[in-house]
């Protein structure tokens, strides 16, 4: 046998203890030199591996969505500060804070709509740095918008079936030619949209035009349409905006549900208190970019400087 051959067991069971350690070590560093994407993956994602690993050691889970640090100015205005924040997977976390404190652009930042001036933000234990808002998606992240965004000239079902098209697994040649792949996934999906509109009881309206909808149908359509990309975390901007009350009680029954069968976490901006206090474990509360406060509803709904700037009183 060649000098190269695997140390016979015997031999190795005779060595200093220390030598198994050597052994491994260095192939590891010679498999390193071989594979320089190896030493590329220790050198980048050395910090989150670390982390992961101590927090798998200490039997916790790494958080779903982490953000530290971040900040984001707008000429001379500062609309985020140091801003804060670590969502566990499954967690329902509401953001809260008077207009203009600075809410959406934490949802703008998060999906990648703005680049922050400071600051990280790691989804699912990778740096979202740089990355468009169409490969956000496809990681997990979907969101909702304050000011409703549909494709309003399409109808329900051509709106829900939008978002299964970042999970699409043909090509845009085949689309064109229609190939026998394509038409399957496309029924799969259209089944699949049916059963999410049936969820968000729009069935019956999946042949009318978006644009058509009354108010909270649009944003119940909405919340299908951010389904159907198939999220992880689910972010939604002030969805109770224009309901009455038992319309704000059925959407807490709904998001709790959904949050559930979907397995989802969830953060939550709201401006109906109500609506949060009845559906978060978890608050933040800003004003003027600042972060004021943090922690259980029922301890931020007591403090002082949210009853200030929040309540106004
Ligand atoms: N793209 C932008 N360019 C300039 N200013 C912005 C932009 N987006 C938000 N702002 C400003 O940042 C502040 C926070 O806005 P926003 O996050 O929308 O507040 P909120 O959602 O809490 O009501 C506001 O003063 C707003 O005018
Ligand atoms: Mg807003």
């Amino acid at each position: 046998m060649g000098r190269l051959s695997i140390p016979a067991v015997g031999r190795e069971s005779e060595a200093h203890p220390a030598s198994g350690f050597l052994y491994s070590f260095s192939s590891s560093c010679l498999g390193m030199l071989l594979r320089p994407q190896a030493l590329l993956r220790l050198w980048c994602g050395g910090a989150h591996s670390a982390i992961n690993l101590n927090l798998e050691l200490l039997n916790l889970e790494p958080a779903m969505l982490s953000i530290s640090g971040l900040s984001v100015r707008f000429g001379g205005l500062s609309a985020l500060e140091d801003f804060n924040l670590a969502i566990p997977p499954g967690g329902l976390y509401g953001l809260i804070g008077p207009n203009g404190a600075g809410k959406t652009t934490v949802f703008n930042l998060i999906s990648g709509f703005l680049e922050a001036t400071a600051g990280t933000i790691v989804f699912r234990g990778k740096n979202l740095h740089r990355l468009n808002p169409h490969t956000r998606t496809i990681l997990g992240l979907a969101r909702t918008f304050q000011n409703i965004r549909l494709f309003e000239d399409l109808t329900v079902m051509d709106n829900v079936m939008v978002g299964f098209h970042c999970r699409s697994q043909s090509a845009w040649w085949e689309a064109v030619l229609r190939v026998p792949r394509y038409v399957r996934e496309e029924r799969r999906h259209a089944g699949r949209a049916l059963a999410l509109l049936e969820e968000v009881d729009l069935k019956d309206a999946a042949g009318e035009k978006a644009g058509q909808l009354p108010y909270g149908h649009q944003r119940r359509l909405e919340i299908a349409r951010a389904l159907a990309t198939g999220p992880q975390l689910l972010l939604l901007d002030e969805p109770a905006a224009g309901l009455n009350p038992q319309e704000t009680l059925d959407l807490i029954r709904f998001l709790k549900r959904t949050k559930e069968r979907h397995g989802l976490t969830m953060l939550v901006i709201e401006h109906n208190l109500r609506l949060v206090m009845g559906l978060c474990e978890h608050l933040t509360v800003l004003d003027h970019g600042l972060t004021i406060a943090q922690g259980p509803p029922a301890a931020v709904r007591e403090n002082p400087q949210v009853i200030q700037a929040y309540l106004g009183k």
